[in-house]
């Protein structure tokens, strides 16, 4: 189904995103037009901006895909779009742009979730065995998916609190390492001690794949608070190596024994946070030992862009699974209910 060509369109946060993918799997073009320079002044995305720049970019965003691609409207099986979850005002540009798009050019509407999408990423670059593990870890969602193939997943744990991601940007911010925070701690750790502090570990009991991070970041915030009132010196680099080994740790356990209570047979990693070094290093070398095939997209496939959203529209055009134009953005939408 190599011919098979799908237009994906992200817009859920601060990327504003279009690709052209063929088969599912085979990149055509991948453009991304990233905002972080507008919100990075403010410490962290302004919805208001978000979605005002992406009115601004998106019909731009989409022509320079599909002219990379070498294809016109008319070559395309269908449109798929970011559905949810996202910020509202965000998701509505691209929902109600896939809309008309596709009512104009008589081509079938998908609507895609967005962590599905980012499970995607992976088809992308690899051949994937079956059953899998997959851990998404994103600014807004940390989730544990055991995937029978690539269109059926089954919930094995999510956060009680804050995301991954979310808790790597929130103590980026204590240390004034700016935004977005995962890259900052990611590079700024790597002279640090990661034994420095014994930041807590929250494994939440035997056999549980949910996790919970804003211990973890209350513990950082606490210790910079103390350290401050002292007047004592700050060693960012040991904080933020610190704190990233606490997260790694939890991260790479839970995956691990995912793996091992499922019989996977390869472990994939998707959202933001798969960029990070330190997690790839650590999940290769346990998953080494476990004789598991590791997977994860390169890190301009695991931050936010429609590649991954033209992949996973692939699965439901295969299926037939169409949206109607009475589509509506879904902010909350949550795949542990949506079938
Ligand atoms: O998937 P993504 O681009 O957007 C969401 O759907 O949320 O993920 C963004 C998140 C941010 O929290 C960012 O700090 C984090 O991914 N991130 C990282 C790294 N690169 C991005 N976290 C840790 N290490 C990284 N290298
Ligand atoms: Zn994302």
């Amino acid at each position: 189904m190599s011919e098979v060509l799908i237009l994906g369109i992200e817009t859920s946060c601060d990327e504003t995103a279009a690709a052209v993918v063929a088969g599912g799997c085979i990149l055509r073009s991948n453009i991304v037009a990233s905002q972080v320079a507008e919100h990075r002044k403010f410490g962290g995305v302004v919805p208001e901006i978000a979605s005002r720049r992406h009115l601004e970019l998106i019909n731009t965003v989409i022509d320079s895909a599909l002219a990379g691609a070498g294809v016109t409207f008319r070559e395309l099986a269908a449109i798929a779009v970011t559905r949810g979850p996202g910020l509202a005002g965000a998701l509505l540009v691209g929902v109600n742009t896939a809309k008309t798009l596709a009512f104009a050019c008589g081509k079938p509407l998908v609507a895609v979730d967005h962590i599905s999408a980012h499970v995607a990423a992976n088809y992308l670059v690899h051949e994937v065995a079956f059953p899998a593990v997959c851990l998404v870890a994103s600014g807004g969602h940390t989730s544990l998916l055991c995937l029978e193939n690539r269109s059926s997943f089954r919930v094995m744990g999510a956060t009680r609190d804050d995301a991954a991601g979310e808790a790597f940007d929130k103590v980026a911010r204590a240390l004034g390492l700016g935004y977005p925070g995962g890259p900052a701690i990611d590079s700024c750790a790597r002279s640090g001690d990661p034994a420095a502090f014994a930041f807590p570990r929250a494994f939440l009991g035997s056999g549980d794949f949910d996790f919970s991070f804003s211990g973890l970041k209350s513990a950082v915030v606490n210790t910079l608070h103390n350290l401050r009132q002292r007047g004592e010196e700050i060693n960012a680099a040991d904080i933020a190596a610190s704190f990233q080994a606490a997260v790694v740790e939890v991260l790479v356990a839970k995956t691990r024994q995912a793996a091992k209570d499922t019989g996977a047979r390869s472990v994939l990693l998707a959202g933001g946070v798969a960029a990070n070094r330190l997690l790839k290093i650590h999940l290769a070398q346990a998953l080494a030992e476990d004789g598991t095939a590791f997977f994860y997209p390169p890190p301009e496939l695991c931050t936010d862009n429609a590649a991954m959203v033209a992949a996973a529209g692939f699965d439901l055009y295969r299926q037939q699974r169409f949206a109607g134009f009475d589509l509506n953005a879904t902010p909350a939408l949550d795949i542990l209910h949506h079938e």
